[in-house]
């Protein structure tokens, strides 16, 4: 970080969900203080915060509530420079189950994350939305003006929050901006995505049992997509707007499986499974990101390759394989 947050205070919620771990402990390796909204239980867990190598903690405020809860959301922002809002209950099938449950909490967070930015004065906003909100392609790349074509309640849920967010900026200029991360992956991803779930079950040398193998997604290693975070939250230059973020490159289930049994060195059997695959017309078939206004206009690049990021996460899971659960299929 050049001017960078070095020395001052942010908020990340999620902060203890996969990008926001991440994000936590690249903040704090350069230099920020961040205090980390985590979910309230009362065991006080700290999600995969716990999981962060960091030579100190000093910098790291752990503070425990609720996003749907106004009041506990208010309290985590006294002299919070910057709010990084990840928070959010993310599983697209489980949101075919719970619509009102995803709804509810997507959108209820956010809107209490910008009323309480509004009344703190609070100088940098990033809310995270999702490529799942333009739904299947119907032209590539996905630039940001790709029309908005929501199909599951989770992606509709992104597109009210990704709204309100922008709202916020047009009626009450405050300082937002809106992130569109294409499907993210790397070390410490559950087993929801489907990566993760490749890669576990290549390394334990069972049957791969995945759902369609054809859906092709814009993979972004997770540095990359934490790098794209930062840089927003200090450019002036995507203030009030939505930005996307992925690698220009798409790649279809079925290449990932052929990498990925590459790197482990087995070849497996791959089986279909009818309770992984998306209700018909819900199913978004490819996925690519247009990023090139960011790019332009933070000198955004993805840095890290297909290749090179599955390597990374395959060496990461090999060494936490014990402590990741037997069940495989997580929505
Ligand atoms: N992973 C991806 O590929 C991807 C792609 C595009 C967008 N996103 C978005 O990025 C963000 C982070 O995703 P992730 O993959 O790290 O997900 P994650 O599930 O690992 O993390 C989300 C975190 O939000 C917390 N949370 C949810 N509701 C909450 C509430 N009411 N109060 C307090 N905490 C709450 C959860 O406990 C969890 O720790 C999400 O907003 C997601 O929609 C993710």
């Amino acid at each position: 970080m050049d001017r960078g947050w070095k020395g001052r205070l942010v908020l990340v919620t999620g902060a203890g969900g996969f990008i926001g771990s991440h994000l936590t402990e690249t903040l704090l390796r350069e230099g920020a203080r961040v205090r980390a909204f985590l979910r309230y239980t009362s065991r006080n867990r700290q999600g995969l915060l716990s999981e962060i190598p960091l030579p100190s903690r000093e910098n790291l405020e752990l503070y425990f509530g609720d996003l749907r809860d106004q009041e506990s959301v208010k309290g985590a922002f006294p002299d919070v420079e910057a709010v990084f809002h990840l928070g959010a209950l993310i599983g697209v099938p489980y949101s075919f189950l719970h619509p009102r449950e995803v709804m509810e909490n997507n959108t209820l967070s956010t809107m209490n994350i910008l009323s309480a930015a509004l009344e703190h004065k609070t100088s940098r906003v990033v809310v995270t939305s999702s490529s799942e909100v333009y739904g299947s392609a119907q032209r590539l790349p996905m630039d940001e003006n790709h029309p908005l074509h929501p199909q599951s309640p989770y992606a509709a849920s992104k597109v009210a929050c990704d709204a309100l967010a922008l709202s916020y900026f047009h009626s009450f200029n405050l300082p937002v901006t809106v992130l569109r991360p294409f499907n993210t992956y790397g070390p410490r991803q559950s087993l929801r995505a489907v990566i993760p779930t490749v890669i576990v079950q290549a390394l334990r040398g069972e049957p791969l049992r995945l759902g369609s193998l054809s859906p092709r997604r814009d993979f972004t290693f997770v540095e990359d997509t934490v790098r794209g975070f930062i840089d927003s939250s200090l450019s002036p230059r995507v203030l009030g707007k939505a930005v996307v973020l992925g690698n220009g490159e798409s790649h279809s289930v079925g290449e990932v499986v052929e990498l990925v049994q590459e790197l482990v060195g087995r070849t497996l059997e791959v089986t279909t499974e009818e309770r992984r695959i998306r209700p018909g017309t819900s199913e978004v078939t490819e996925l690519l990101a247009g990023a090139s206004l960011a790019g332009e206009l933070l000198g955004w690049t993805p840095k890290v390759d297909l290749r090179e990021g599955l390597g990374r996460t395959v060496q990461w899971m090999e060494r936490h394989l014990r402590e990741i659960p037997g069940e495989d299929y997580g929505i």
